[in-house]
């Protein structure tokens, strides 16, 4: 069932969204060559913490840290561990933050150092694939119009869509309905009403779309073994347009 939220629990939503964007810029601004995957989920830690919020992801179906730190072929759910970042690589990372009853969530993807003219690419159409795919998106929009928009700026770059994740709507529990596709065929799916709120969050492989899930039961890596990147907002629908919370 998708829930419509008022604007009292959109003003409560706001602090969670904030802190997972001043989160991620936080990271941004420290992320580097040298450092583990473990030490970036160290930070996102200490700031979530520090903001009086708890990091939705920590423990959460038994997810045992409190961002996804996903690195060049990795696709989501990478688990922080001693993996060194190196000059040249791509990384993702995906945080959620619970305040005031509700979660907020965003991810990004980072260049450590100077990336391949390919992974540059990717990570730039990765972002542009969100605001492509919440364009002209408000009120009474059909849902999978935003998959279309997303798969086709993807597809016409010469990238794909992953399709196994999808964005989610989000409020009192990270992941309510409706699912969001990154991809879809235009003008279907429910009508969206203002004060749903949802996480749109293209997932885009420099190569094939497939995936497979390593041991750990978590990190989702391309089965080709390109590189992904992922870029992720929490947003309200609005009668005029769309309210983005974590940008
Ligand atoms: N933040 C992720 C999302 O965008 C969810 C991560 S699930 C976790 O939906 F368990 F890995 F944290
Ligand atoms: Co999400």
């Amino acid at each position: 069932m998708i829930t419509v939220k008022s604007e009292e629990e959109i003003d409560l939503l706001r602090e969670p969204c904030r802190i997972v964007h001043d989160c991620l810029e936080f990271v941004g601004g420290r992320i580097r060559a040298g450092m583990t995957t473990k030490e970036v989920d160290e930070l996102v830690y200490k700031f979530i913490t520090a903001s009086g919020a708890e990091p939705s992801c920590l423990g959460y179906c038994g997810y045992p840290a409190s961002a996804c730190v996903s690195v060049n072929e990795v696709v989501v759910h990478g688990i922080p561990d001693g993996r060194v970042l190196e000059e040249g690589d791509i990384v993702s990372v995906d945080l959620c933050a619970f305040k005031n009853g509700f979660h907020g969530d965003g991810a990004r993807t980072f260049r450590i150092g100077s990336v391949s003219p390919e992974k540059d690419k990717l990570v730039r159409v990765t972002e542009a694939c969100f605001f492509r795919g919440i364009e002209g998106l408000r009120e009474g929009t059909p849902l999978y119009d935003i998959g279309y928009k997303v798969q086709r700026h993807a597809e016409e770059n010469g990238f794909s869509v992953i399709r196994s994740y999808t964005g989610h709507g989000i409020g009192r529990e990270m992941h309510e309905d409706p699912a969001v596709p990154n991809y879809g065929k235009k003008g279907t799916g429910v009508r969206l009403k203002a004060g749903t709120v949802i996480c749109v969050e293209p997932m885009i492989a420099a190569g094939g779309w497939r995936v497979k899930i390593l041991d750990d039961g978590w990190t989702a890596v391309t089965v080709d073994g390109k590189p992904a990147a992922h870029y992720e907002n929490t947003l309200v629908i609005r009668e005029d347009g769309v309210e983005i919370l974590t940008l």
